[in-house]
């Protein structure tokens, strides 16, 4: 797929075909991540791919912070919104990513900014295999849990996790608040 058709294509999908993806095309997902910029060429990210078992353990904390996430929404959609969670809305995989945890805020937030553009790549890569992601900040809100289940050492810092598998849905693209470039953007001399 041509480069702009990716950019404007990909999509945050939130129904998935439960069909595993190859391997091998999980790992060239990885690799478009694995070749960002990052801040001091210190390539300070790293993904946990979670399948089987383990997805499901996540899954079950996504429903947890879902439950949190949508208080006061009226409770039948709040239920399909925690069931959704629970088995992130259909996926096979889920893709965690992780950075160095920092004190120092500049530094914290040079390993937050590289582990943004590797995941930014995964996202489009995937796309261009085909499949759907979706950027996941809320399971977050569980994340103490998150890193019982997968052992994540004080060390290092969660940034996101994405579904990863084929969609069974293509979203509508949401509009662009700007579409013509004129409001959010500016040209200085
Ligand atoms: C930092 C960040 C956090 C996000 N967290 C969530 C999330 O927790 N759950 C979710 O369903 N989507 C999440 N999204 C996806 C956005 O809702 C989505 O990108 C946005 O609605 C625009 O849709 P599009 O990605 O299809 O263009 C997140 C996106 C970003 C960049």
């Amino acid at each position: 797929m041509e480069f702009y058709d990716v950019v404007h294509k990909r999509r945050a999908v939130r129904q998935f075909k439960p069909e595993m993806v190859p391997r091998d095309v999980v790992m060239r997902v990885l690799d478009a991540a694995n070749w960002a910029p990052s801040g001091m060429n210190m390539q300070q990210w790293e993904f946990i791919v979670a399948t089987g078992g383990k997805k499901k353990q996540l899954g079950e904390c996504y429903a947890k912070a879902a439950e949190k996430m949508f208080q006061g929404v009226d409770e039948a959609r709040r239920k399909v919104m925690v069931e959704s969670a629970r088995e992130f809305n259909g996926a096979p995989i889920v893709v965690v990513a992780l950075t160095i945890a920092d004190p120092n805020p500049f530094q914290g937030k040079m390993h937050q900014q590289s582990v943004s553009a590797a995941f930014e790549n995964l996202l489009l890569a995937a796309c261009a295999e085909g499949l759907g992601t979706c950027w996941a900040l809320g399971p977050l809100l569980e994340e103490a849990e998150i890193r019982r289940v997968l052992n994540i050492l004080p060390e290092k810092e969660i940034v996101a996790l994405t579904p990863l598998g084929y969609p069974a849905v293509e979203p509508p693209a949401p509009p662009r608040e700007d579409p013509d470039l004129t409001k959010k953007f500016t040209w200085v001399e």
